[in-house]
């Protein structure tokens, strides 16, 4: 495939995000790679590969657990809340800013999708109401269990956890943190209709529903600044056998909650003609990311289309960036994109991670 952005491509422009400037607008979205230490710290790989992808104007790194409980959804994920962590972060954003690059961390908690083979910890979530999915544990493929309803107190603690993990990424050296409200895991369950059953002030009206994801927003804005906080969902998708009836009224209670913090950006996965991306687009006035699903195939075409008329301020682009470390020198060029090898997508180890070539090296193979 190929597809070429002129010099003047709105995708191309600098901009600001935030405390953050940007060089141009086209972002790496949030990609799970599976090849974290069984301890939940980042690969030593891993700097390698995300400094290879510093032309995008924005880094968001792969999900990142808060807590030893956040993680268990898939083996091998990282974390962000020990010492040793953070170490391997800071190399991580040392290494991304020597390559001229800008990144933040994508934090979550991931809630329902936990198996306790994986975390070791009994899955949690808003309902006693399980994902009808398989994950893949030690010892196999499993189903996942029916979570425990968290309490209100268990709740606190877990928005305390999202706030020391944003502040050790700052610590870390980063540029911010992307919270992750999307693809099923926990903030998305209680913004669910669905699997979110409670009758307390976390569940019932979209208000209660938008609550937890709001405190959470508000929590990690006081203690890195909003400026330096985006905020992922994905009103709708079906990711995590989610199949919410209403996909916009707890979004909406959760944009209005947090308007006046004026958070650094909204990340939106949509397809740009789904009523919910409408609806939330007209409401949402700060800069908003847009990434369409998996379920589609990246149309660069129509996200220049939609940056050049502002309905966009930046697209977030996940397995183009993942297979092309150079995405933005070929879209320039118009050269043709590597095809991402989905065996390699959470294979542990350098093969599919950072063995993507470059233009120039397919010119001068890095062996020669
Ligand atoms: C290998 C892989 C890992 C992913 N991991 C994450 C993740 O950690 N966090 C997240 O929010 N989305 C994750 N996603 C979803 C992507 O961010 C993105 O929404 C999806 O790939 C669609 O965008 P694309 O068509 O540009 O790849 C992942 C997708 C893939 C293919």
């Amino acid at each position: 495939m190929t597809f070429t952005l002129g010099e003047q491509s709105a995708l191309l422009q600098p901009s600001t995000v935030g405390a953050v400037s940007v060089a141009n607008r086209l972002f790496m979205a949030p990609l799970t790679r599976s090849r974290a230490d069984a301890d939940g710290t980042p690969s030593s790989l891993a700097a390698e590969y995300y400094a290879q992808r510093a032309a995008a104007g924005l880094i968001i790194s792969e999900a990142t657990a808060v807590c030893e409980q956040a993680n268990g959804a898939y083996m091998n994920t990282p974390g962000i809340y020990t010492d040793r962590q953070q170490d391997k972060w800071a190399e991580i954003a040392s290494a991304v800013h020597r390559a001229g690059g800008k990144m933040f961390v994508q934090l979550w908690h991931v809630g329902r999708m936990a198996h306790p083979d994986i975390s070791g910890f009994e899955a949690v979530g808003p309902s006693p109401i399980a994902a009808d999915l398989v994950t893949h544990t030690p010892t196999g493929k499993k189903p996942l269990p029916v979570p425990r309803a968290l309490t209100v107190s268990e709740i606190a603690e877990i928005v305390g956890q999202f706030r020391s993990a944003a502040r050790r990424a700052i610590d870390a050296g980063m540029d911010g943190v992307e919270i992750h409200s999307a693809n099923g895991y926990l903030l998305h369950e209680f913004l669910s209709d669905v699997v979110n059953q409670r009758t307390d002030v976390y569940g019932g009206s979209p208000e209660n529903r938008a609550r937890f994801a709001a405190e959470v927003v508000e929590a990690v804005a006081d203690e890195i600044g909003a400026d330096r906080v985006g905020l992922r969902i994905s009103p709708g998708n079906g990711a995590g056998d989610m199949h919410e009836i209403d996909q916009v009224s707890a979004y909406e209670l959760l944009l209005c909650r947090i308007s006046s913090l004026k958070i650094a950006y909204l990340h939106i996965v949509s397809e740009p003609s789904a009523p919910a991306f409408a609806a939330l687009r007209t409401q949402w006035d700060g800069t908003l990311v847009l990434n369409t699903p998996r379920t589609v195939d990246t149309d660069f075409a129509m996200l220049e289309n939609l940056a050049e008329w502002g309905v966009i301020s930046a697209a977030a682009v996940g397995r183009a960036f993942l297979a092309n470390p150079d995405l933005v020198t070929r879209l320039t060029a118009g050269a043709e994109l590597n095809e991402p090898d989905v065996a390699t997508f959470y294979a542990p180890g350098p093969a599919g991670y950072i063995d993507y070539p470059t233009l120039d090296e397919l010119v001068t193979p890095r062996s020669a």
